[in-house]
């Protein structure tokens, strides 16, 4: 029997000063509760009205114990970091870095021809055994992110599978699912998610009914664990990523850009960091 799933609460983003002084839609901090488990934070940078900022971008800064997931979906984001790589991402390309036990890295949004920047940094937990792994980072081109077309939905499929098709970011040891997901006008999206995970939708275009309930852009969905079919339609179309993902029920600490699961390993980074210890 289908079960379709219903939405717990609906957040309205905040604005926070994030970088050197980014201005940033906030959804999901790190919070101790860890209520979005596994997921930790979601940003949506948008420099285009209303919403201009100066572009001071992130300078070299630490993370430990996360996975850091970034979209763009308009102008660039220039970075480099402690394990020598450096790149752009560009419009419909995805970044993720596994910070593992510590990584440096500096992140510089540039605007796009159309003079704006847009996108989104997901962070997404590592379980205790992986924390202090090895650091790492990868690039996925926009031309290898599946986009799929059915029945009015058009899905760029990041992470996750949908009719035998995945996506190329695979190694985030949450297995998350995460889908950019624009609906048609009168369209309707039906996707099985499992009963037990954590399941989010960031609306950032338009409107829907998400569970049968109205959503306007830009609110973040969070929906009840129970329930193991996700449904939207959209009368005037709408456009939302996607997120789910088990969660993987350990106590956390966050502290600042660091997540970890003990007050004492958050004591460790912060002196890693000041004897020169944090990276390896
Ligand atoms: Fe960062």
């Amino acid at each position: 029997m289908t079960n379709f799933k219903t939405i717990s609460h609906i957040i309205e983003p905040q604005l926070v000063v994030e970088g050197a002084g980014v201005l940033l839609r906030r959804s999901v901090s790190p919070r101790a509760s860890n209520e979005h488990d596994p997921f930790l934070l979601f940003d949506h940078f948008a420099f285009n009205n209303p919403l201009e900022g100066p572009l001071r971008g992130f300078p070299m800064h630490p993370h430990r114990g996360i996975e850091t997931v970034t979209y763009i979906l308009d102008g660039s984001v220039n970075h480099r970091d402690s394990l020598g790589n450096a790149g752009v991402i560009g419009p419909g390309d995805v970044q993720w870095m596994t910070s593992g036990r510590g990584i440096l890295h500096e992140e510089m949004p540039r605007r796009g021809e159309s003079g704006n920047i847009y996108g989104f940094q997901l962070w997404v937990n590592l379980p205790a055994a992986q924390k202090m792994g090895q650091p790492r980072y990868q690039e996925v081109n926009s031309s290898t992110i599946p986009t799929i077309e059915k029945d009015g939905a058009t899905i760029r499929l990041v992470a996750g599978e949908l009719d035998g098709i995945r996506g190329p970011v695979t190694e985030i040891a949450a297995s998350p699912l995460y889908l950019d997901v624009k609906l048609a006008p009168g369209s309707k999206f039906i996707y099985p998610i499992p009963s037990g995970y954590t399941a989010l939708a960031y609306v950032f275009e338009g409107a829907g009914e998400f569970a049968n309930e109205v959503v306007e852009s830009v609110s973040m969905v969070v929906f009840n664990r129970d329930g193991d079919q996700l449904e939207v339609k959209s009368d005037s179309g709408v456009r939302f990523m996607l997120i789910a993902g088990a969660p993987f029920k350990e106590p956390i600490v966050p502290y600042g850009p660091f997540v970890m699961n003990t007050a004492e390993e958050i004591q460790q980074t912060i002196a890693d960091l000041r004897n020169g210890t944090f990276i390896k």
